[in-house]
């Protein structure tokens, strides 16, 4: 991969969002792939303010994962999250935009119809990626096959920990998700995966530089023509 160490998480927003911007120029309905949690956050408020005058209407995008079980309602889901951080601030077409579906009913299928939503729009452009202390990408923990594609998994007793500062309590964190897999991930013409701070080092050295292993998944990233890992001082402190 290559890796771009920028100064501060604003730098890092504005490098991505002229790199998206630039696609959507070239590609009016440009595929994103989304990803949720703190990591991204400089990158679409960087979009926000460099995005008027960008036609938007035909973006489409895919987000990563979804709890499962939560109501897509709920302001933690992340059909909840992209809708607030992304689509309503970025004006882009919520029709175009796609979430795995949670819902536990129509769960048994979710996966297939989602892997089949992707290839009908002809896969994604830039996939936005941040990565677990434990190293997932997606929501992919360690023991995820690089060939997987959209599924259930459980979430680790780790990550429940590190998200459960979205919840009231970490007894309010979902116990599943749906995640696209490593498979799904590397299908993606672009890999951006970002980091940033102290507690990321060790899963951004691994993803790098780490053996290709499946218990850690970041390192799928090493299998990936066009993948960019841009981090702050902090995050690429255990590079070599
Ligand atoms: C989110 C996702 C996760 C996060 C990861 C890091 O869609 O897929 O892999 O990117 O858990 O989370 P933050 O950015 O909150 O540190």
């Amino acid at each position: 991969a290559e890796v771009v160490i920028v100064e501060n998480k604003d730098a890092a927003g504005a490098l991505v969002a002229e790199e998206i911007i630039a696609l959507i120029e070239s590609r009016p309905d440009a595929v994103l792939g989304l990803a949720t949690g703190s990591t991204p956050l400089p990158v679409y408020q960087a979009l926000r303010t460099r995005i008027s005058g960008v036609d938007v209407s035909r973006v489409r995008g895919f987000a990563l994962d979804e709890y499962v079980g939560i109501d897509p309602a709920h302001p933690q889901s992340y059909r909840s999250v992209i809708t607030r951080e992304v689509v309503e601030p970025l004006g882009l077409d919520p029709q175009r935009i796609h979430v795995p579906n949670g819902a536990e009913a129509t769960i048994q299928h979710a996966g297939e119809d989602y892997e089949a939503a992707i290839t009908e729009a002809g896969g994604v452009d830039l996939q936005i990626l941040g990565i677990g202390t434990d190293g997932h990408i997606g929501f992919n923990e360690p023991g995820s096959s690089f060939a997987s594609i959209t599924r259930v998994k459980t979430l680790t007793e780790q990550t429940r920990e590190d998200n459960a500062r979205f919840f009231d309590s970490i007894d309010d964190v979902p116990m599943h998700c749906i995640t696209q897999g490593l498979g799904t991930i590397l299908r993606a013409r672009h890999l951006v995966l970002l980091a940033f701070g102290e507690g990321k080092a060790q899963a951004v050295a691994d993803a790098v530089e780490g053996p290709l292993s499946a218990i850690l998944p970041g390192s799928a990233i090493q299998l990936h023509p066009h993948a960019t890992v841009v981090v702050d001082e902090a995050a690429a402190s255990k590079l070599k």
